[in-house]
């Protein structure tokens, strides 16, 4: 079967390396790619949201299964595109349909979503332009810190948390009257602050039937410590050391099945990754927010946990079969370092000559804002590479990633040297 991976990052670079050991992928196809993804599949110049481009090449190359990688082409309706067209409407597409996708691309829409259907989360209200004085008298009522949330896409970087009652004010009326996140900010929500450890639970719908996969830990601030500015994301863990078989289950009876039974009720036929972002608050599993797609650099740790073969999976997510799967996942511990262009997620250059390691036993390099050029593999984004050790134990699989971190060579790099060493504590040797 001949594949297409729509995206560019890290997460797209292990979604390629994990299809391409299938024996059930004959060509493989990354629009647009990076420089890891071209050692091993045909990168096509092509925008994650150019669906007309994106449609020439499915059906000039024959690709049968397409993976979407990003949230904005779902966001933007690749799905409902391919479902309308004719000729593509029988190719298998991984990813929520644009309805689907508003669980990520509005909060406003998503914390609708999970009270109406019980999921447990923060408490919220949702503020306007014309409601900001509602807004700035309600920060007055609440003890900090306070947590502001731009409704719609921001990559990332529409949350604010801050201790001053006054700099959430001043964020608020900057965010609904200044258009700090432009159309993204139009809503803001006001957020109970949740206190805990976070970790992320990746499920793979069919539309009825579901398999949960591997989760994992997420390292978001820049600064050693989780000080600094938000990223996304520099670096990742799985397994969670608490996340044990009843958080699991608690999180299956009190999040997973309820959001599935939500998108049935409101008719949202969904086919691909849910991402739940949760905080463990004592025990219970509370909601931050859902993604409509894998995480990265999460899928760095977690697909090469994943035993089973790709394409059977995810051929079994589209045909709705996912109930004939049984997921066989390697119980060592994977470890990813990303290693991010200095400055980055401020201002950094692009266009810097690497060097690269050779991955060693069980390990995996993934290249994420890497170019192709003639001079050599060059940076091209503010994450540059994301290096996996996997180990029986956490602290040799930290020392392998770290390891790999250390060796990639470009000016003015840097990477986290503390990636798990706060889960550390969790595991007894
Ligand atoms: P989000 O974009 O919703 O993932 O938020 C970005 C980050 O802000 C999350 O990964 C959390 O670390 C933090 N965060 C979001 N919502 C809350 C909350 N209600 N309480 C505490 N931290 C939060
Ligand atoms: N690492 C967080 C994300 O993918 O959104």
């Amino acid at each position: 079967m001949n594949i297409l991976i729509i995206g560019s990052g890290g997460r797209e670079h292990a979604f390629a390396w994990k299809i391409a050991q299938s024996k059930n992928c004959e060509k493989l196809f990354v629009t647009p790619g990076n420089a890891g993804t071209a050692a091993i599949a045909t990168n096509v110049d092509i925008k994650v949201d150019d669906f007309q481009k994106i449609k020439e090449l499915v059906l000039a190359e024959n690709i049968k299964l397409v993976v979407v990688g990003p949230e904005d082409p779902l966001v933007k309706g690749i799905v409902d595109f391919f479902k309308a067209d004719k000729q593509l409407k029988k190719v298998k597409i991984i990813g929520p349909e644009s309805r689907g996708a508003q669980l990520e691309g509005s909060k406003d829409f998503s914390k609708a979503f999970m009270q109406k259907y019980g999921v447990p989360t923060a408490f919220s209200e949702t503020f306007t332009k014309e409601t900001l004085a509602k807004g700035l008298a309600y920060l007055d009522q609440q003890p900090g810190p306070y947590v502001l949330k731009a409704d719609g896409l921001a990559a990332g970087k529409g949350v604010i948390i801050t201790e001053s009652r006054e700099e959430a004010k001043a964020s608020l009326t900057e965010m609904l009257t200044a258009g700090k996140f432009g159309s993204a900010g139009d809503k803001v929500l006001i957020e109970q602050f949740l206190k805990g450890i976070e970790l992320s639970v990746f499920v793979l719908s069919d539309g009825k039937n579901y398999v949960i996969l591997p989760e994992a830990k997420d390292y978001k601030r820049i600064g050693e410590g989780d000080t600094g500015l938000n990223t996304g994301g520099m670096g990742a863990v799985s397994p969670v050391p608490f996340a044990d078989a009843d958080f699991i289950k608690k999180v299956e009876d009190l999040v997973v099945k309820p959001t599935l039974a939500g998108l049935q009720a409101e008719g949202i036929h969904y086919v691909g990754f849910i991402f739940i972002g949760l905080m463990n608050d004592n025990g219970n599993p509370m909601v931050i927010e859902y993604n409509a797609r894998m995480g990265d650099p999460e899928t760095e740790v977690v697909l090469p946990r994943i035993k089973t073969d790709m394409v059977r999976l995810l051929t079994a997510a589209a045909d709705g079969k996912l109930d004939k799967i049984k997921l066989n996942i390697n119980p060592k511990t994977a470890v990813t370092t990303m290693v991010v262009a200095g400055g980055y997620p401020e201002e950094y250059k692009k266009g810097d000559l690497m060097e690269i390691p050779e991955a060693e036993k069980d390990s995996v390099v993934f290249h994420a804002g890497t170019q192709l050029t003639q001079a050599g593999v060059v940076t091209n984004g503010g994450r540059v590479i994301a290096l996996t050790g996997m180990a029986r134990t956490m602290a040799a699989a930290i020392r392998k990633s770290q390891k790999m971190a250390r060796k990639v060579k470009f000016k003015k790099k840097y990477f986290r040297k503390d990636i798990g060493q706060d889960l550390m504590n969790y595991f007894k040797k």
